[in-house]
């Protein structure tokens, strides 16, 4: 068996900067608000017509394909991770093969949201142990400025999130103990609804409190109603404080997991890079865990929440900035809708 390295990282962000200020334009909101309870200064918003959640995956892709010293020729499997497909169907991967003028590989995409990257890497991996494929492409991409409502009935919901990519590229290694070590998944359904989006969907609200109304004759039509429209539940939905509470019990008890699984302690972690949903969840793990201000890693006050984009952003900042070196212990760790969750050991 072989292990799986991240041989090549890359990050995209648009140049568009949202400062809290300017979003006070279209809601009810202050920047000390957001500060105070997200940490976040300012999100990248992608350019309305022009960039797409594939195309900014490309960017991020083509940076961490040269710093893997290969081509997109030579890419054998695609894995893309998003929340904000270009299409409800097909995905962004196969977009991606397109737009990248890559051979007829697999493209495979991952809904597994804020988690996404987490799940979309153990896929990876575990093609590469098998030795499968030698040249996986994993990417998180996001573009969630364009289905946010700016109103201020969902001002909880839009002050945090924001759009940009994030890209590696998986190879095999025989270089004992280096790579990944482990991945960890997680899910609960049983919250499914405290942060989603139910529309456009096929549930025609099965689950929910409110149910569409619609004629009995007609057929279908549920998908997207005027009524939906209308009263915003086609915009996410999101119980932040159940989200919250729920997340800092499952961060440090899934990284507790990964690092008993290779006899490893709180102290051998060189870096965590968290999923960026918001300061105050980082700096809850960091306390829990007992790390220094060093060990952990976060950049939402630049960037937002960018979802499945937010893990690859990170790491690859961090890289850029050496704060990940040869040999160092990485941790990976996310929580969000579904719920799951999900960690990953990386010996660098
Ligand atoms: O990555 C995906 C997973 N998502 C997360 O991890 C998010 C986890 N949750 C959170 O980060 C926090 O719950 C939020 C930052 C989303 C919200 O913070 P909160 O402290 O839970 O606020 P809240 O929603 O309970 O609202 C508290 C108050 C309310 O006002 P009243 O009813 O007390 O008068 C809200 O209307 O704050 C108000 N509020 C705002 N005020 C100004 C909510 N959003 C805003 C806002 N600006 N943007």
């Amino acid at each position: 068996m072989y292990q799986s390295t991240i041989a090549g990282i890359g990050y995209y962000v648009p140049k568009n900067v949202y400062t809290n200020n300017d979003l006070t334009r279209f809601m009810d909101t202050s920047d000390e608000w957001i500060q105070e309870r997200t940490g976040i200064k300012e999100r990248r918003y992608a350019d309305r017509l022009e960039e797409t959640t594939t195309g900014m995956g490309v960017e991020a892709a083509k940076i961490a394909i040269e710093r893997a010293n290969t081509t997109a020729q030579d890419i054998d499997f695609i894995i893309f991770a998003t929340l904000s497909p270009d299409y409800y169907f097909p995905g962004c991967a196969v977009l991606l093969q397109r737009e990248m003028g890559m051979k007829e590989i697999g493209a495979l995409d991952v809904r597994n949201q804020c988690s996404g990257f987490i799940y979309a890497l153990s896929i990876a991996d575990q093609f590469i142990k098998t030795g499968m494929y030698k040249n996986i492409l994993v990417v998180g991409a996001e573009k969630q400025s364009f289905a946010i409502d700016y109103a201020t009935r969902s001002r909880n919901v839009s002050v945090i999130f924001g759009d940009g990519a994030g890209a590696v590229v998986m190879q095999p290694t025989t270089e004992p103990g280096k790579g990944i070590l482990s991945t960890h998944l997680h899910s609960d359904g049983a919250e499914a609804e405290k942060l989603a989006l139910y529309y456009p969907g096929a549930s025609a609200g099965k689950w929910l409190d409110k149910k569409p109304t619609l004629p009995e004759q007609e057929l279908g039509g549920l998908f997207m109603t005027k009524e939906m429209l209308e009263d915003g539940s086609i915009f996410p939905h999101m119980d932040g404080q159940a989200v919250f509470k729920k997340a800092v019990v499952k961060f440090p008890e899934v990284i507790h997991e990964a690092l008993s699984a290779n006899n490893l302690l709180t102290t051998d972690i060189d870096l965590l890079v968290p999923h960026q949903a918001n300061l105050r969840i980082s700096q809850f793990i960091q306390k829990n865990l007992g790390l220094r201000d060093d060990q952990v890693f976060n950049n939402i006050e630049k960037y937002g929440n960018t979802t499945a984009a937010s893990i690859p952003i990170a790491l690859s900042e961090a890289w850029e900035q050496g704060k990940v070196k040869k040999g160092d212990l990485i941790c990976l760790a996310a929580f969000g809708a579904g719920f799951t969750w999900g960690a990953a050991l990386i010996r660098w």
